[in-house]
């Protein structure tokens, strides 16, 4: 691959205030680009200043959603230093969701190495308040003017940056969850491993209903018999149920393959608590909430971090989680997974990579 080229912006753009961060709120002054062109591959790949780009209106995904993306944190350590959280995990996951819909492979290595460039110029940018980063969003967009249904022959790889703080405005306290019973999210053998678009469109509704009842998120049921939990909006579950921690089980292709789902399993399993990934019936909660023995649930995602859920309503049913505190396995994970990316504590599984 070619080298990459860099033209710095001459008007830098204000930064925002580190208390009042959100999410995807701001972006930093520079992002990343490289074409795609059918029988040339990927070329030209160049960090410019962050802008609007321009586009044909009959650019096919406009019309037919052919976009993948992913996100991924940076992070400034009190030494200085500043680091990615896993950046092959996702772009190695950026390619499983390139190929399901059509889309052409990346050079993982060559992408993680843009990632580095981009973070690296835009250091200034990295918020180092407690329990901020900066957000990174690698995405690919199919860009050939033509309304035909097939793949599109050209495509954009775009990273763009945006300092953030907590995805959900109650922080690490725990969130009150919906679980949807009307609209699903996808179905086995549809795109819902990938992190597609179109994903995303098709939870607004259910997210909007959600959130004017007050919620915060929906929990997603299986597509078919509607019995069986599968994830929350953002994020991936867990459990602890009678000391047993539970999560429900990738086979069926319809969950997202978190990484930080994936953190969470290996750091359970090294302090001696393996997690069973599994079939859960949304029954199964209520009866081990009957019984008692529901002690925990929490959410994982590279936005929402840990997020304990203290609220879970199915119908008419409504059950209260660990008091809606945060509980004890919840903070040891947010603790240890914030702790290994900001560079407090050390990292024993080589999850983090240095760019500085
Ligand atoms: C993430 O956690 O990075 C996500 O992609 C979730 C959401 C912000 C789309």
């Amino acid at each position: 691959m070619e080298q990459i080229t860099i033209q710095k912006t001459e008007t830098a753009r204000e930064k925002p205030d580190q208390a009042n961060l959100a999410f995807g709120k701001h972006f930093t002054d520079h992002m990343f680009i490289m074409d795609y062109t059918e029988g040339r591959g990927w070329h030209d790949p160049r960090i410019i200043p962050y802008g609007p780009l321009s586009f044909d209106p009959s650019t096919a995904v406009l019309h037919y959603g052919q976009a993948t993306f992913e996100g991924l944190k940076a992070y400034k350590t009190r030494e200085g230093n500043i680091q990615l959280f896993r950046p092959y995990a996702n772009m190695h996951r950026m390619n499983i969701s390139n190929d399901r819909i059509c889309i052409p492979q990346i050079d993982e290595e060559f992408c993680v190495n843009a990632l580095k460039e981009l973070v690296l110029i835009d250091q200034d940018w990295i918020p180092e308040a407690e329990g901020t980063s900066l957000y990174l969003r690698p995405f690919v967009i199919a860009t050939e003017a033509q309304l035909g249904v097939h793949p599109s022959r050209t495509y954009k790889f775009i990273i763009i940056m945006s300092p953030v703080g907590a995805y959900y405005p109650q922080g690490i306290n725990p969130v009150s969850i919906y679980v949807e019973q009307n609209y699903v999210r996808t179905v086995k053998g549809g795109t819902g491993f990938a992190k597609t678009a179109g994903n995303y469109a098709s939870s607004l509704k259910s997210q909007e209903e959600a959130e004017k009842k007050g919620f915060t998120q929906v929990l997603w049921l299986d597509g078919v018999e509607k019995k069986y939990i599968e994830e929350v909006g953002t994020m991936n579950v867990f459990f602890k149920i009678k000391g047993e921690i539970v999560t429900p089980a990738l086979d069926g292709g319809s969950i997202l393959a978190g990484i930080t789902r994936d953190s969470t399993i290996q750091l359970l399993k090294h302090w001696g608590m393996p997690v069973n990934e599994r079939k859960i019936t949304i029954e199964e909660l209520f009866t081990a909430e009957a019984r008692g023995e529901m002690e925990e649930a929490f959410g994982t995602g590279t936005a929402a971090v840990i997020s304990p859920i203290g609220e879970l309503v199915y119908g008419g049913r409504k059950m209260i989680i660990n008091d809606n505190k945060i509980g004890a396995v919840a903070q040891r994970l947010y603790d240890a997974i914030t702790g290994i990316q900001n560079g407090s504590i050390a990292d024993p599984f080589d999850w983090i990579t240095r760019v500085k």
